[in-house]
């Protein structure tokens, strides 16, 4: 019991430490050592058996390739992991929930007339299923590996296989055979593929935190049924503060989760295009800029997408030395949203040892572009569009957005002038005071260093 509640303050000291930059790196620490307490105790409470010994022979296979991949893993890629991982907590919690249906006895428990086990195991089931088929949907779309995102009114074909469930459900506890569970199982698994399926464009980052929530959710509910109050208090950790992200994002994204959840009208607009606002830009070199930086006072980075995919940060962070070492008043401006999870630009600035006294928030910043003279937008699309605010007719209008177009001038580095992660135009892009820098974004940073 002491352990649990050492661990357990281990784990929220840790939530606190990972809420900043800063701290992140002694969070993660402290889940570490938190983990490991756990996992000790458990081990010491059950005298180690042969059985024993296998569960330390595969945790440390799989403790393994999780080292492997996490050496492996390139920082672009860290969003589709992240589901990956969660795919898998959910397939734990299915294999746990079946485990203990086949061999109550194993776990202390009994399965005649015991109605509350009866639901913890059918609830941590389909919730179980759902995180594994949803986040590994997610994972693949992430991964550029679907994108099929044509599926109107398929809400309508959601919510008769959630009203199969629950009436499966109460079957269930009712009578609890064998294959009425798998039926759980198979439906859960088919309502994960339906729901996450159709959920394109700007909706994904709710998704993938919906998905961290429910794992956490997961966790909790097989804590209850082998009555392990760790289990449980790590569970709820998880599955709240993944609410609690989600809320925020819609927030941040002018979007409400039931709205993102029954979807429709954002994916089927993935992709129009309008060419009237392609025809005209201003194109420009590293050149021109490097020379325009050398006369300028203040300048805001405004990092994306495309920063993390051309690893752009560690010349950004050159380019930041230059321009401070001519005392020019240097931010970065960070959307909620940009790149392709929470964080995703915060954690690629800190890992080219830009402080984080340079790096401001949405709200903290807008106000500042007007009185700018130069904002270089690095791979950022959705982001900055100003449809945002001034077309009804977008689909991300309402949306909050960094208001670039404010500044004197405006540098916006992308390779060509496709539409970002909404599949949306970008109207920024043939403002006067708009500049296109064509190229890769790492390519054109380190040009632009070179000519300062
Ligand atoms: P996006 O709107 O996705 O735009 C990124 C831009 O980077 C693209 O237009 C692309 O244009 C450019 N790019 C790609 N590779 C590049 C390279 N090597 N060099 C230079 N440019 C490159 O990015 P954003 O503004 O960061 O917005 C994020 C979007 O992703 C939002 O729609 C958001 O909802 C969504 N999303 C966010 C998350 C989270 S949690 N952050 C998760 C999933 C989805 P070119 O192809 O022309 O180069």
């Amino acid at each position: 019991m002491i352990v649990h509640l050492v661990c357990a303050v281990l784990f929220i000291l840790a939530l606190r430490k990972l809420s900043s930059v800063r701290t992140a790196v002694k969070g993660n620490n402290l889940v570490i050592a938190g983990m490991a307490i756990a996992t000790i105790a458990t081990f010491i409470s059950y005298s180690l058996n042969p059985r024993g010994l296998w569960i330390i022979a595969v945790m440390s296979l799989g403790g393994g390739v999780g080292w492997v991949i996490t050496k492996k893993i390139k920082m672009k890629d860290l969003p589709q992991l992240v589901a990956a991982f969660h795919s898998l907590i959910g397939l734990s919690a299915v294999c746990t929930d079946t485990a203990i249906f086949l061999n109550p006895v194993m776990f202390n428990l009994h399965l005649d007339n015991n109605v509350s086990l009866s639901l913890e195991i059918a609830l941590g089931l389909a919730v179980g299923s759902i995180t594994f088929a949803g986040s590994f949907v997610a994972c693949l779309k992430l991964c550029g590996k679907f994108k099929n995102n044509n599926f109107s009114n398929i809400y309508i074909l959601n919510t008769i296989l959630v009203l199969m469930l629950i009436l499966l459900t109460f079957l269930f506890i009712k009578d609890p055979k064998l294959h009425r569970l798998i039926t759980i199982m198979l439906l859960s698994i088919v309502i994960g593929f339906t729901i996450i399926v159709p959920i394109g464009g700007a909706d994904m980052p709710v998704i993938v935190s919906i998905l961290n929530s429910l794992s956490g959710w997961a966790a909790t509910g097989i804590g209850f049924t082998l009555s392990n109050n760790l289990l449980i208090i790590v569970g709820a950790l998880v599955g709240t503060s993944g609410a609690m992200l989600s809320h925020i994002m819609c927030k941040g994204m002018n979007r409400n989760l039931v709205d993102v959840i029954s979807v429709g009208f954002r994916s089927q607009q993935v992709g129009s295009k309008n060419m009237a606002v392609q025809s005209s830009v201003n194109l420009c070199t590293a050149e021109d800029i490097a020379f325009m930086l050398e006369n300028a006072c203040s300048v805001i980075v405004v990092p994306g997408y495309g920063m993390a995919v051309s690893q752009a940060q560690h010349g950004i962070k050159d380019l930041l030395d230059k321009l401070l070492s001519r005392d020019v008043n240097v931010k970065f401006a960070i959307h909620p949203v940009a790149g392709r999870m929470p964080g995703h630009m915060n954690v690629l600035l800190a890992e080219a040892n830009i402080s984080d006294n340079f790096v401001y928030e949405l709200d903290n910043i807008n106000n500042e572009f007007a009185s700018t003279d130069i904002v270089i937008v690095v791979g950022a699309n959705d982001t900055v569009n100003p449809s945002t605010k001034d077309d009804p007719q977008s689909p991300i209008y309402g949306m909050p957005v960094l208001e670039v177009w404010k500044a004197k001038t405006v540098v916006v580095i992308k390779r060509s002038l496709n539409p970002g992660y909404a599949g949306i135009d970008n109207p920024l892009f043939s403002k006067q005071n708009t500049l296109m820098l064509l190229g890769d974004a790492k390519r054109v940073i380190n040009d632009i260093v070179k000519q300062l």
